[in-house]
């Protein structure tokens, strides 16, 4: 089938991105969102969301009028022959996905697409969600497929990670559809040059492959990914706990280790442990789902359970070397999940203050872009700076808890102005410790 015009059902890191991109593509792009906020900052041609070369793409997009912002199923879904599914799948205090936003969007949707048109899934959902759409949507008496096309971008290379991805996974049990959404993603593919130059994104390799499966194994596909990944972080950190205790460095064990090409040096970096909205929800899903069939996942039980326990690690460790907090003034660097975002959801760094509240006599807190995100998710001790120089000032100690560049480029010099026994925390085993130690800081890592 020839896909002429495409609905993206929510707009977030997965949604929008995939849409953005694909009205570079020649097709028609409908980005369905139903927040008036997020609309409206579309519309005007940008993102809500801080995300490297997003933009730009956004607004040419716009203007050509190829990717056109709506809150109405009936104008996008009635005239596409592909919807994307992208809702939100958030987790349920029990830890298990809650599919809400997954089952509405179907519902919606089968009220205006028209027969022999596809429903792509991208949201990450349990295995066998697939399953129980496909008897949903054959209860509505229409034809339409079922295909599930796992995301595996990140969240600040989300551009990158989608124009050279390492595999584009496509399951389902209706051929042509499945080829139809690879095709999809083959015109991705020859169209990346010229959204790179757009974007002004870095130039990737070309070794992306393209991978057809059943409906259950790619839905499996992604939470184990994601799992797989976090498993890794977890085994660093358990790793970095043990390094602290014997007198080895984690980094040099990980780049050691990592150098095997069995194992691979990626997402072996310890530190405070993983956040954001996907490894923390992905793991607690697959618990849950695995728990469904009767499957105890203890090996990812105790993968959480260390995760959980990095930040208090982190603070254990600091009352170890410098002794009570009670009196120090303590700020905290980052406030991201990670470097490259703005995105706070289940931020580690977030963490950190807010427990560091109890124990410190004060905390400041910073971020290059996440500081309007973070604010709500802050005890209202934390005092918030607007500077990095602003945060270090005054500070008896500075935590490094996002490796964002402004962050690792701060020197000696600058982290001893005007207090020279500054404890430097390195929550991300970033910084060049070996420099700073002989420019005489209190470097502390973790694991080192
Ligand atoms: C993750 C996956 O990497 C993507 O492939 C997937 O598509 C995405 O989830 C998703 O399911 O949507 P993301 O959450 O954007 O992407 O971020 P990552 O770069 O994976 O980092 C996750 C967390 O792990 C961050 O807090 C990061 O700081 C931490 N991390 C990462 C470590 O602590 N150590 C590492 O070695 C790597």
């Amino acid at each position: 089938m020839k896909t002429h015009t495409i609905s993206i059902l929510g707009a977030g890191y997965v949604g929008l991105t995939t849409a953005a991109l694909l009205a570079h593509c020649g097709y028609r792009v409908f980005a369905v969102e139903p927040n008036p906020d997020r609309l409206k900052s579309i519309k005007e041609g940008k993102s809500f969301f801080y995300e490297q070369g997003l933009d730009a793409v956004i607004k040419i997009a716009i203007d050509s009028g190829n990717l056109i912002a709506t809150d109405s199923y009936e104008e996008s879904v009635t005239n596409s022959e592909v919807v994307f599914s992208c809702v939100g799948t958030p987790d349920n205090p029990d830890g298990s996905s809650n599919l809400s936003y997954v089952y509405g969007a179907v519902e919606e949707s089968l009220k205006y697409m028209p027969d022999n048109s596809i429903y792509i899934q991208k949201s990450t959902v349990p295995v066998g969600t697939g399953r129980n759409v496909e008897e949903i949507i054959k209860k509505s008496g229409k034809n339409i497929s079922y295909v599930s096309n796992p995301e595996f971008l990140r969240e600040s290379t989300a551009l990158f990670d989608t124009l050279y991805f390492d595999r584009v996974v496509v399951g389902g049990d209706n051929k042509d559809s499945v080829d139809t959404v690879l095709d999809i993603y083959k015109n991705l593919e020859s169209n990346r040059d010229k959204i790179t130059k757009i974007s002004n994104i870095e130039q990737g390799q070309d070794d992306g492959k393209y991978i057809s499966t059943s409906l259950n194994s790619a839905e499996l596909t992604k939470v184990t990914a994601n799992a797989f990944l976090a498993l890794k972080i977890s085994f660093a950190n358990s790793i970095a706990v043990l390094a602290d205790k014997v007198g080895a460095d984690v980094n040099e064990v990980m780049d050691a280790v990592g150098s095997d090409k069995r194992i691979g040096r990626a997402f072996l970096n310890a530190g405070r442990g993983y956040g954001g909205g996907c490894f923390p929800k992905d793991v607690s899903g697959l618990i849950s789902s695995a728990d469904q069939f009767g499957i105890d996942l203890t090996i990812m039980k105790a993968a959480q359970d260390l995760n959980t326990s990095m930040p208090k690690y982190v603070i254990d460790k600091l009352e170890s070397t410098v002794g009570n907090l009670s009196t120090k003034r303590v700020c905290v660097l980052g406030l991201a999940f990670k470097a490259g975002t703005s995105d706070v959801r289940k931020s580690p760094g977030i963490k950190l203050a807010n427990l560091l509240v109890k124990n410190a006599g004060t905390v400041k807190a910073f971020d290059p872009k996440a500081m309007d995100e973070a604010k709500e998710h802050l005890s209202s001790e934390i005092k918030l700076s607007k500077s990095i120089p602003e945060a270090i000032n005054d500070s008896d100690i500075v935590i490094i808890a996002t490796e964002w560049k402004e962050f690792l480029s701060i020197n000696a010099s600058e982290f001893m102005k005007g207090n020279k026994d500054r404890v430097i925390v390195d929550a991300v085993n970033s910084l060049d410790d070996i420099t700073l130690k002989k420019a005489g800081i209190k470097y502390i890592g973790i694991g080192r």
